[in-house]
């Protein structure tokens, strides 16, 4: 059954109107591509109502401000969330370190105190919690992943004791896609009294989400990854950790009040948005959710299942081909694989001959490339403009790399 016309969408994204035809654009995890609806934001706010926000009383300042709050709205919306838990931040890296500062700045943590997360995450979560356990001499306890990638749920709720100040966990792996139950494990955090923190960085805008109903926290993902520009992404933090923690960076837009001896900061979520904002951006950003919900989130969710499952069978019988991916039904649209005898780069590197971009390398997750037994896997990653040609093209591909190198 077809649950999205990709003729359409694709017709959707102009930069397929400029690549050869036929090329497969499989490295969706590391970016996706961006639809006209995105595009015509970020011109029409160049274009006509260009200022800075939150300062200006003219026209244009206005636009600007309306424009950028309703995006915020918008974005809330298409996560479950009040529009005053969405803090806008240039990215889910720089999210998850400011997180992470604010909750050392707002907490004594104590030597032999512990934070609960799994092998499978991204350097821009697992690092930053790795510098706080440094600084502050508490431990790292790390769930283990079953035999699809998934993070054992009963293993991660054991992990979760009264030592416990921090349980983070991607929502999804960016390597082997596989969707992790995050829920159980927030929850426990909860029971437990730790902060429980998601990295929905591969998740959102792939899968409808709630935060209303989630126990985490705080969520953090990157505009990207989601049809919407680069160098923004979103910080979601429930409303009581809001109340409770303070601004970690300080400037511009964020003080009622500044005198020589000190400041008073606005109301959340403002007083965590310092200096100028991705003012395009995010309204961009706010069109991306606008354009993914209007084909259905559960529409995505199920087109790119289907491309997986399609995928890991025709790469499946290939030989030589090792796969790294979990199986279709818990998988947010990720398929890493090795091929014996030849290295992931040279099949990346073939496959740009073919017209297919794929990644190659340990995807920014090392540890759990490191757990998979090999040094760097080959990544396809698929979004709502995917279709099964480019999964042949990629089956070509590997079948040339191995016609090539052995
Ligand atoms: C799961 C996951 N988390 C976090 C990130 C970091 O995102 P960004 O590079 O946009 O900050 C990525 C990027 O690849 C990711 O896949």
């Amino acid at each position: 059954m077809a649950y999205i016309d990709t003729k359409k969408i694709k017709s959707d994204f102009p930069i397929f109107g400029n690549v050869p035809e036929g090329f497969a654009y499989l490295d969706n995890a590391a970016t996706s591509q961006t639809p006209c609806f995105v595009i015509d934001a970020l011109t029409e706010y160049y274009t006509k109502h260009r200022a800075n926000i939150h300062r200006g009383s003219y026209a244009l300042a206005e636009e600007a401000t309306a424009r950028y709050e309703e995006a915020r709205e918008r974005i809330a919306l298409f996560i479950g969330a009040e529009k005053e838990e969405i803090v806008v931040s240039g990215g889910a890296t720089l999210a998850s370190n400011m997180l992470i500062l604010m909750l050392e700045a707002a907490h004594t943590y104590r030597a032999g105190e512990e934070i609960v997360t799994t092998v499978s995450e991204h350097h821009s979560l697992l690092v930053p919690l790795q510098e706080l356990a440094e600084r502050n001499g508490m431990v790292l306890r790390f769930a283990p992943l079953d035999k699809d990638g998934v993070v054992d749920e009963k293993a991660v709720v054991k992990l979760i004791t009264r030592k416990t100040r921090i349980v983070a966990m991607s929502m999804a792996s960016n390597v082997t896609g596989a969707v992790m139950p995050y829920e159980r494990a927030m929850r426990a955090a909860k029971e437990a009294g730790a902060i429980g923190i998601l990295d929905g960085t591969a998740y959102i805008g792939h899968a409808p989400v709630d935060m209303t109903t989630c126990s985490a926290d705080a969520m953090f993902f990157s505009g990207h990854k989601m049809c919407g520009p680069t160098g923004v992404g979103i910080l979601y933090m429930k409303g009581s950790l809001m109340k409770r923690l303070r601004p970690v960076f300080f400037g511009g837009g964020i003080v009622e009040e500044v005198t020589k001896d000190g400041a008073r900061c606005t109301d959340a979520p403002y007083k965590f948005e310092a200096g100028t904002q991705p003012i395009a951006q995010i309204i961009g950003l706010g069109k991306a959710a606008e354009y993914l919900s209007g084909i259905g989130l559960e529409a995505i969710s199920a087109h790119v299942r289907e491309l997986v499952d399609y995928a890991r069978t025709e790469l499946e019988s290939i030989p030589g081909v090792t796969l790294y991916a979990a199986p279709a039904e818990k998988n947010i649209g990720i398929v890493s694989f090795t091929v014996l005898g030849i290295h992931a780069h040279d099949i990346a590197h073939i496959a740009v001959e073919e017209g297919v971009a794929l990644r190659a390398g340990h995807h920014c997750a090392e540890p759990l490339v490191r757990e998979l037994g090999v040094v760097a896997t080959v990544r396809a990653s698929f979004y709502v403009y995917n279709t099964k040609e480019d999964v042949d093209a990629l089956v070509c591909a590997i079948k040339k790399a191995q016609r090539v190198f052995t």
